[in-house]
């Protein structure tokens, strides 16, 4: 278990959307925090410290991992990047992050993953972490070859993990598929609050959902970490539909996309070089 009152954390990617959603939710209780972004880290509280640097500084990170008991990684490219910064941030970045913490002795290592690890299954069947990945681009490979590392880390080096598989973070749901996809500010911070507390998590993958009325898949492993989501999308569907989004069809009882990627499962892969 890391201590909360004794234990160093370390968050990648703190300045980001989840990492600042997470500083609310584990800063009351969590006594030392340590931030770092490529870009600064506002409003820090006293028990926050913040390093500004690019995770593709190996020697910086390496720094930054001293007194470190456990990671948070959340920095990486979404949305919109190129094919030489996916490499270099979610690929060669997270290597780094994961060894420099290993090399450290980090004993726990949380790792932002993403739905789109799994997201060429149907969206039929109602997948858990318990089957293979099938990831749904070049993203979604990323991951699930960040999850694989700590596989290995896991097996050869005993660093016990939790890779959280996160829907759609946003601090409301955006549209018709967040019905079922959203995790909320509130939550997200519970379930990385309850991954680290965990006594023995193992080298655990779990789905990063808030607790919606429209999931479509299911994880034996919310109860084994304790996780219990408070929200629910569903809340939101009237706000929703105030806003022009079709939340009556056609997602009763088939999806608006066959898979659970949703639209990553289909549009054009491979960003340019
Ligand atoms: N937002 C979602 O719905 C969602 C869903 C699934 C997974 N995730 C994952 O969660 C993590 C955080 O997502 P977010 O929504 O907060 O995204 P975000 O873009 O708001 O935050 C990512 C942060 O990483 C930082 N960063 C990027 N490149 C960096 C580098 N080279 N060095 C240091 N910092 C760097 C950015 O400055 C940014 O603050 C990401 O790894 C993302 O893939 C997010």
């Amino acid at each position: 278990m890391i201590n909360p009152e004794t234990d160093r954390v370390l968050i990648t990617g703190a300045a980001g959307a989840i990492g600042t959603a997470l500083r609310t939710g584990l800063r009351e209780n969590w006594r030392h925090l340590r931030l770092t972004d490529i870009r600064p880290v506002q409003d820090l509280a006293n028990n926050e410290e913040s390093v500004v640097t690019d995770i593709a500084d190996r020697s910086a990170v390496e720094t930054m991992m001293r007194d470190v008991k456990a990671v948070v990684h959340l920095a990486g490219m979404i949305g919109s990047y190129t094919l030489e910064d996916l490499f270099r941030v979610n690929a060669r970045g997270l290597f780094d992050v994961f060894e420099s913490a290993r090399l450290a002795g980090v004993e726990r290592i949380i790792f932002a993953s993403s739905n789109h690890a799994f997201g060429c299954y149907p969206i039929t069947e109602n997948v858990s972490p318990v089957l293979p990945p099938r990831p749904d681009s070049l993203y979604g490979v990323f991951k699930v070859w960040g999850e694989t590392m700590l596989r290995n880390y896991y097996d050869r080096h005993g660093i016990r993990s939790v890779s959280l598989r996160i829907g759609t973070f946003r601090s409301l749901p955006i549209d018709q598929r967040s019905l079922a996809t959203w995790l909320s500010p509130a939550d997200v911070g519970h379930l990385v609050d309850v991954s680290l507390r965990h006594p023995d998590p193992g080298c655990m993958v779990v789905n990063g959902y808030s607790n919606n009325t429209r999931l479509k898949t299911h994880d034996p492993n919310w109860a084994t970490l304790g996780y219990q989501p408070n929200d629910n999308a569903e809340d939101y569907r009237e706000m929703l539909r105030g806003k022009g989004v079709d939340v009556d069809a056609p997602d009763r009882e088939a999806w608006e996309w066959p898979e659970h990627g949703g639209p990553h499962a289909r549009v054009a892969e491979r960003p340019a070089r």
